[in-house]
Order: structure tokens, then C-alpha cells, then sequence
């Protein structure tokens, strides 16, 4: 299995974090969210005692929202003592209605619009991860409005590939975030943000991609960020205090996929930090890491449940699910893979090879090509697509006008409970006027 929330009961059944996904499809109704608690947290943890143990008390792993946002998930993310990124007005909404400390966010994205600002102000968001100029200015009038210092971080792009697809390769010299370093650019806009009145430049901050399981980018990145940190200090006296390295470490979404070990990982990354400091005769900053998909990905599943099967001899077999690209579009986003199982016919042979379909109006709307299932495969069968924690119910839309499913949450084996209510029909007409 793909993860150790996942396994087969004596009724031939899956199991996902100690619960019979079959009698879940029954009691919620299908298609359906369901996200592993006690998973989570457990990711919480490793990223915490790890960042803790190797870089000192003051070391933050920030939830990266934009992986999946509902109120439950900051009270968790508030048990757990994270931080958090957030990217939209939207997000800090959701974080603030779950109570959360905002002092704890992060605001980022490359362009935040006044509202934005002023909005995020309000509410009380500690830092801003500052992208641009105009981002820059934008923040410097809001805060002299209010009498306040505004915390920020500058945006900065290493200049890596981290060799995963190309929409999620966000640190190369050419990306639409941040400032270049090679160019020389992330030099004048740190003397930039340092001249401002109302900004408190607190430390710098690089992303260099998401699903990277590449050996040593996140210590080829930090290693680029502390030369700089060194050229600021040396340059402009300018001593950094936080380090931000972003997210993306892979997460296994097929057998094929190496399972990445976040503490050694992280463990990593602290020696050539700590060694790299030494050379430069720095002190070691404050350093945050950014995790979104490792933290949720695998404590998330959907059920389906299977429409039809349709055999075309010679040419392919598709089988329909009562969900599709409107609550899982990494497929027909960016041919994504996946594993997914027939949930109440585990132990038969898994020999007939079909693609498994949505059911929105377009052919590109596509679960997963060419997987493997039982033969028996027909309507009423319930199917589980794994690992969808991440990117799933974050990007859905009401493409076709399908309502967007229900989030239950499992917890302790034998609990579960409804975190995001299903969309109902009226749900979908609400602001028509
Ligand atoms: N920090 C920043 C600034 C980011 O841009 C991202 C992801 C993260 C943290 C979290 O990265 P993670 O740990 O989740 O890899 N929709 C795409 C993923 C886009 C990721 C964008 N940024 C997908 O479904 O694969």
C-alpha cells in the first residue's frame, strides 16, 4: 500500500485510517472528501519536532493553505502549534473564522491587490511575503495609514530547476514570482524595502517548486540564499533574520514513487545551512519551511461510485464515476498519477485495464488512464481514488454545474465527522439574481 492508512479488511473491503470506505460511501453518499485527523497531525508533528530539533526553537513549519482550506484545518494547525501561508483574501477569511492566530500567517502571492492589503491589515496577518515594487509601495501606505510597522519578507528567486512539471516549478530565473537574484535585482529591491518607513524587512524567502523529489534542491536553494544574506550584509549592513525555504517536497501518489523521509530530509538541509552560516560568518536565522502537500496529501481520499462500464473492443475500456475533473482535476491538469481501487472488491484479480472517467461534458475530463481493476467492475461499485488530500478540494469547481462534494473527517479509527457540508443544488443558485 501506499501509505499505512490504507488496508484490506476480512470483508475484502479498503480501509482508509481504520474505517470500511464502503460503509462510508453508504452513510455520506458519494462522490465524497474524506481526510485521515490523526494523519495530519502526525505530519504536523514530524515537521515541527524535525525543523525544532535541527534548527533551534525558533523554527516554524508554515502550513501552506492553498493545499487545502475549511475551518476544521486551522484548529487543527492551531492544536498543533503551525504556522500558516496563506495566498487570498478567501484563505485569511477561512483562518480567521477558525479562530486562528493570525501573527502566525504568512501572506503571499504575486499580486495582492489594495483590498488585499488593507484586508489582511485588519486582520491582523503578521507578515507579508513581499513580491514586487508596486507590492512593496502598496504595503508601505497602508501601514503609515495605520501607525504600524508592517513585518515582511522578500520574495526571491534562487535561480533552481527542480526538474517536477512545469506549472509547478516556481523558482527558475524567468518565473512570474519573486525577484531574481543573478540579475542583481533582489539587491535593489532589499535596499528598496529597507528605505520604506512602515516596513520592518524581516528576512527573505524562495519557493523552487512542488513534487520535487530531486536530491539537493532545497540545499542548493538555501545555500544560494544564504550568499545572498551575506552580499546584504556585506553590502548594506543589513543582518537577515528569517529564512522562509517554501514547500514541495513529493509526496507518493503511485508504488513507483520513492518515499521521501521528512525528517532526514530536513536533517539534511540543517547541515548545510548550519555549514554554509559557519563560512559566511552568519548567524543562523530563523528558519520556516512551508509545507502543503506533504502535510495533507495522503490523509485524503474520494469515493466515487461507478455510472457504467464501456468496452470498446480493440480500443479501450472506460469506466464512469459520479465525480470528475470538477473535484479531481490533476489529471486533466497535469496527467497527475494516481492509485485507485475498486473499494468493495479488493481481493479480486485486478486484470481489466480501463481509464477511469468523470462526467462532465469533455473528453480531457479523465480520473486516471490505463489502471488496472477487477473484471466485475459495474454500476454501484465504489471506487477510491488515493492521496488526494492536496490540490483536490482546494481546486474544485462547479464545472457542469456539480455541486462540490462534502469533507468528512475520520479520526481515531472509529469516528468520523462532516468538516465541509456537500453543496447541495440551491447551493449552486444562490447568487444567480
Ligand atoms: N509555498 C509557496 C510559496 C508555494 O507556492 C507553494 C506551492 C507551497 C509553499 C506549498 O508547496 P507544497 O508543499 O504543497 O508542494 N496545484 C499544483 C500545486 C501548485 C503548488 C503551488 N505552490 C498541484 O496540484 O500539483
Amino acid at each position: 500500500m501506499i501509505c499505512d492508512n490504507l488496508s484490506v479488511g476480512r470483508n475484502g473491503h479498503l480501509y482508509f485510517a481504520g474505517h470500511d470506505t464502503v460503509d462510508l460511501a453508504k452513510k455520506y453518499g458519494t462522490p465524497v472528501y474524506l481526510m485521515d485527523e490523526d494523519k495530519i497531525r502526525e505530519k504536523c508533528r514530524i515537521y515541527k519536532n524535525a525543523l525544532q530539533k535541527y534548527f533551534g526553537e525558533k523554527a516554524v513549519p508554515l502550513y501552506a493553505s492553498k493545499a487545502n482550506c475549511f475551518k476544521r484545518l486551522y484548529e487543527i494547525m492551531t492544536e498543533e502549534g503551525m504556522g500558516i501561508d496563506v495566498v487570498s483574501s478567501g484563505e485569511i477569511l477561512t483562518a480567521v473564522s477558525a479562530g486562528f492566530d493570525m501573527s502566525k500567517a504568512y501572506f503571499h502571492s504575486n499580486n495582492k491587490t489594495d483590498w488585499d492589503i488593507a484586508f489582511a491589515m485588519d486582520n491582523g496577518v503578521g507578515y507579508f511575503v513581499a513580491d514586487n515594487y508596486e507590492e512593496i509601495d502598496a504595503i508601505e501606505k497602508e501601514a503609515a495609514k495605520r501607525g504600524i510597522s508592517q513585518k515582511i519578507l522578500l520574495r526571491l528567486t534562487p535561480g533552481i530547476d527542480p526538474h517536477t512539471y512545469e506549472a509547478n516549478s516556481t523558482g527558475k530565473i524567468d518565473s512570474k514570482f519573486g525577484t531574481a537574484i543573478e540579475t542583481g535585482q533582489a539587491l535593489e529591491i532589499t535596499k528598496y524595502a529597507l528605505e520604506k518607513e512602515h516596513i520592518l524587512l524581516r528576512g527573505f524567502h524562495c519557493h523552487v517548486g512542488s513534487q520535487v523529489f530531486e536530491e539537493d534542491v532545497f540545499e542548493r536553494a538555501a545555500v544560494i540564499m544564504l550568499e545572498f544574506m551575506a552580499e546584504c550584509k556585506e553590502k548594506l549592513g543589513y543582518i537577515t533574520d528569517e529564512l522562509d525555504l517554501g514547500g514541495g517536497y513529493g509526496i507518493r501518489y503511485v508504488e513507483s514513487d520513492p518515499h521521501l523521509d521528512i525528517e532526514t530530509k530536513v536533517g539534511q538541509v540543517a547541515e548545510v545551512v548550519k555549514a554554509t552560516c559557519n563560512r559566511l560568518d552568519l548567524a543562523l536565522p530563523e528558519i520556516r519551511m512551508e509545507p502543503g502537500r506533504t502535510i495533507v496529501a495522503d490523509a485524503g481520499m474520494v469515493l466515487y461510485t461507478v455510472g457504467s462500464v464501456k468496452k470498446i473492443a480493440g480500443y479501450k475500456n472506460y469506466v464512469s464515476i459520479d465525480g470528475g475533473m470538477s473535484d479531481s482535476p490533476r489529471y486533466a491538469l497535469y496527467k497527475a498519477k494516481y492509485t485507485c481501487f475498486l473499494a468493495n472488491k479488493m481481493n479480486e484479480a485486478y486484470s481489466f485495464k480501463a481509464s477511469v472517467v468523470g462526467r462532465c461534458c469533455e473528453s480531457g475530463d479523465i480520473i486516471q488512464e490505463d489502471v488496472m481493476l477487477p473484471e466485475s467492475v459495474g454500476r454501484y461499485d465504489i471506487l477510491a481514488l488515493c492521496t488526494t488530500g492536496a490540490y483536490h478540494y482546494s481546486m474544485a469547481s462547479r464545472y457542469n454545474k456539480l455541486p462540490i462534494p462534502a469533507t468528512i473527517m475520520l479520526r481515531g479509527g472509529t469516528e468520523s465527522y462532516v468538516a465541509v457540508k456537500g453543496e447541495t443544488l440551491e447551493d449552486l443558485i444562490r447568487n444567480d439574481v
